[in-house]
């Protein structure tokens, strides 16, 4: 079946600013779902959704299952550690055996940058990248270009900033497509053995210092230093990341204005963001995470056809 978003949803380098525009409108109205006493409404009732998250997820794995049992789909959640995979099974082997069971979508995770893509193209059913390797996490994207629209509004010419390991960051690079989608003005600070080579290729400004980061934007993303896609030596250390990059109270006091904090989680707390930054009256990284329930219903609503002008109507009805 396919919508306005195409078969698949697997970057946001592949959307375009209107196609993104209509997950973050078809999104709102979702989100009134999550308010009620009975958050449940039969919008994909009898269709069947497949969770395959072959890499640890807290976040977007339980965001998506929420996210499919709100609208009424039926959900089975399948691990590399106690499915056949653990056997050798390959991942299309998998994914065919799953369909030969009459799935609709499937939502994968997986270590390997392209498994999504590689997926997609050998089964029928809508495929959903829900992170792979260090491509891209368009989910994650679309729930931080939310939040930010929530607190900034339009986000044309707003100044973002996205901090840390960019370099192993799938959050990131969806981040820059959407944000430049968008319009808004995108760097990244870190330091350079965390950045890209080809980092101002991207369309970027660079910080070396996170006090000009912090003077220059509106608001920050914050990513986790990814210490197990690391070999080694990329920084001295954690306590001299934290001394030299780390967002701090201290330096976010020497701000022109009110910075906006966003993480992807999961943060190492004293190490990219110390906890009162986390904690602190700027934050909105719990935010991010309502936000993630119901930019995943969009996503899927629209995957399975659903008309964006009925997106209203879809959550009238109850289960
Ligand atoms: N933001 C994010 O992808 O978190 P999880 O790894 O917990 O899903």
């Amino acid at each position: 079946m396919t919508g306005p978003l195409g078969k698949d949803l697997l970057g946001l380098d592949e959307l375009s600013a209107e196609q993104i525009r209509l997950i973050l409108d078809t999104a709102v109205p979702f989100k009134e779902i999550s308010e009620r006493q009975i958050k449940k409404v039969p919008t994909l009732r009898g269709m069947t959704i497949v969770n395959l998250f072959f890499e640890a997820s807290t976040r977007t794995r339980v965001s998506f299952e929420f996210a499919e049992k709100r609208l009424s789909a039926d959900t089975v959640n399948v691990a590399s550690s106690g499915s056949s995979v653990a056997k050798g099974e390959t991942l299309v082997d998998t994914a065919r055996n799953l369909e030969a069971m009459r799935i609709d979508m499937v939502v994968i995770r997986h270590p390997a940058s392209g498994a999504a893509r590689f997926l997609a193209e050998r089964i029928d059913s809508n495929v959903i990248n829900a992170g792979d390797g260090t491509h891209e996490h368009p989910t994650q994207g679309l729930l931080d270009l939310l939040t930010l629209r929530d607190h900034m509004g339009d986000l044309t010419g707003r100044r973002v900033c996205i901090v840390g390991d960019v370099l192993h960051s799938r959050v990131a690079r969806s981040n820059i497509h959407g944000l430049q989608k968008l319009g808004a003005e995108v760097a990244v600070c870190g330091p350079r053995s965390l950045l890209p080579n080809a980092v101002a290729e991207m369309g970027v400004q660079v910080f070396d210092r996170i006090e000009a980061a912090i003077e220059w934007a509106e608001a920050l993303n914050i990513l986790r230093l990814q210490l197990e896609r690391m070999q080694a030596g990329y920084i001295p250390s954690l306590r001299e990341y934290n001394r030299v990059f780390g967002v701090t109270s201290a330096r976010l006091e020497k701000a022109p204005r009110d910075v906006l904090i966003l993480h992807p989680g999961p943060m190492n707390r004293g190490v990219e963001i110390d906890s009162d930054v986390a904690d602190g009256p700027h934050s909105v990284i719990l935010h991010q995470v309502t936000n993630g329930v119901a930019v995943r219903m969009a996503v899927l609503y629209l995957l399975a056809g659903g008309r964006p002008d009925l997106a209203d109507a879809a959550k009238g009805g109850r289960a």
